[in-house]
């Protein structure tokens, strides 16, 4: 594995400011890095089983060189750990491990490890320091950045957690060796989400120089970092999603519906798949109402498939729930403000913008024309 020096990007928030540092081979530095900016801390670090099998030998010996003592919570992999039930063993083992407000919680995994742990660290004895180190490109592209945290509640995804920002993120490219191809492409569609928000150049790049990011070249840590970038600046204006923020939730509203749709069983869809296909629905529905054009959604449509992601519903096995339930669920979600349905729209590749106040009866006719039973019925 080669040591090069790491690209840092900045999250400009005030005094609680870190830096993203994104490269191959950083886990070797992960103690001294930390070390660096929290001396004289103990960790607890939280991670999955395959996450675990795979790196974390490697990861205590790093935090070992840095003088950082460390416990460890180990959970099963998948959507489902990010339960109560899971938060309140990782709370357990936080508090087991004695340590205090000052020590640090250490996110080692993907997504759901991510938000799961910091959960935890923004709540233990009132918010204790957290250190991201993501080790899925989902993660590394998105949630470990910007202080999201939250577990899922039986009603709706992410519906339950706090704000949190970790003290440094570091994003080990090398890591992402061992994810599984279908996880990777997962990942790659949140990447290729910053130049479908606003971004048309990057997305016009990606449409290039795809096959270099999956084969883990250079290419691999630019697009990364240039990923990193875009979410540094939204989190920076928009901390809390009073506004801006929530261009980041493209093709989430869907996505999440889809999800709870197939009670985040990952065998069927995994987060990314469904934010791949609720980018192309929110370009598909754009171009229904007359604000984008059908060539930009056929554009985004045959991006996501040539890379091998799922891009409509019929792509989804087994059986759905009907439209009007798959409307339910996005009424679910929260980012349904007072019954009016808030969804981000485009009016182009690289023009996504919040569109509040939208019918929902359009949206169950365009559930509809896209639901693979009902289509076939009309
Ligand atoms: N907080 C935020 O801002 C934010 C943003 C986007 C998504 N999310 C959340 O992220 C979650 C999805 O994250 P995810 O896609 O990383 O899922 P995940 O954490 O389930 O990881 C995907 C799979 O890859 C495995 N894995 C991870 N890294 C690996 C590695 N290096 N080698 C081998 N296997 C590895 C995991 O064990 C898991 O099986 C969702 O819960 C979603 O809601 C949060």
């Amino acid at each position: 594995m080669s040591i090069e020096a790491p690209v840092v990007v900045e999250v400009g928030l005030g005094d609680r400011t870190y830096d993203i540092l994104i490269g191959s081979g950083l886990l070797a530095r992960a103690g001294a890095e930390i070390a660096r900016r929290l001396p004289g801390t103990r960790a607890a670090v939280v991670t999955d089983a395959n996450v675990a099998a795979a790196h974390l030998d490697a990861l205590k010996a790093s935090l070992e060189t840095g003088g950082i003592q460390t416990a460890v919570i180990t959970l099963p992999p998948g959507e489902k750990t990010k339960s109560f039930a899971h938060l309140e063993e990782v709370v357990d083992g936080v508090l087991a491990a004695k340590l205090e407000r000052g020590d640090i919680v250490i996110a080692f995994g993907g997504g759901v490890i991510g938000d799961l742990a910091g959960f935890a660290a923004g709540i233990v004895r009132r918010g204790m320091n957290f250190v991201q180190i993501p080790t899925s490109l989902l993660a590394q592209v998105d949630s470990s950045v910007g202080g999201k945290t939250g577990i899922n509640s039986p009603r709706g995804k992410n519906l339950v957690g706090v704000f949190h920002q970790p003290k440094l993120v570091l994003a080990d490219t090398g890591v992402l060796d061992t994810l599984p191809i279908r996880e990777f492409r997962a990942g790659y569609a949140e990447l290729a989400k910053y130049g479908l928000i606003d971004r048309p150049e990057f997305f016009a790049w990606l449409e290039k120089n795809w096959v270099q990011v999956f084969a883990g070249g250079p290419e691999r840590a630019q697009a990364i970092a240039e990923a990193c970038r875009a979410k540094a600046d939204v989190v920076a204006r928009d901390e809390f999603e009073t506004g801006d923020r929530a261009l980041l939730n493209l093709g989430h509203t869907f996505g999440h519906a889809l999800e709870a749709a197939t009670q985040y069983d990952g065998s069927r869809l995994v987060h990314g798949e469904g934010v791949a296909i609720g980018m192309a629905l929110a370009y598909r529905f754009s171009s229904r109402l007359n604000l984008a054009s059908p060539d930009d959604a056929a554009r985004v449509e045959a991006h996501l498939r040539a890379v091998g992601l799922p891009w409509r519903i019929a792509d989804i096995p087994g059986d759905l729930p009907d439209a009007e339930a798959l409307l339910a669920f996005i009424t679910q979600d929260k980012k349904v403000s007072r019954g009016a349905l808030t969804f981000i729209l485009t009016r182009g590749v690289g023009q996504a913008f919040i569109a509040k106040d939208v019918p929902a009866s359009e949206v169950l006719s365009f559930l509809r024309e896209n639901h693979p039973k009902e289509s076939d019925r009309r």
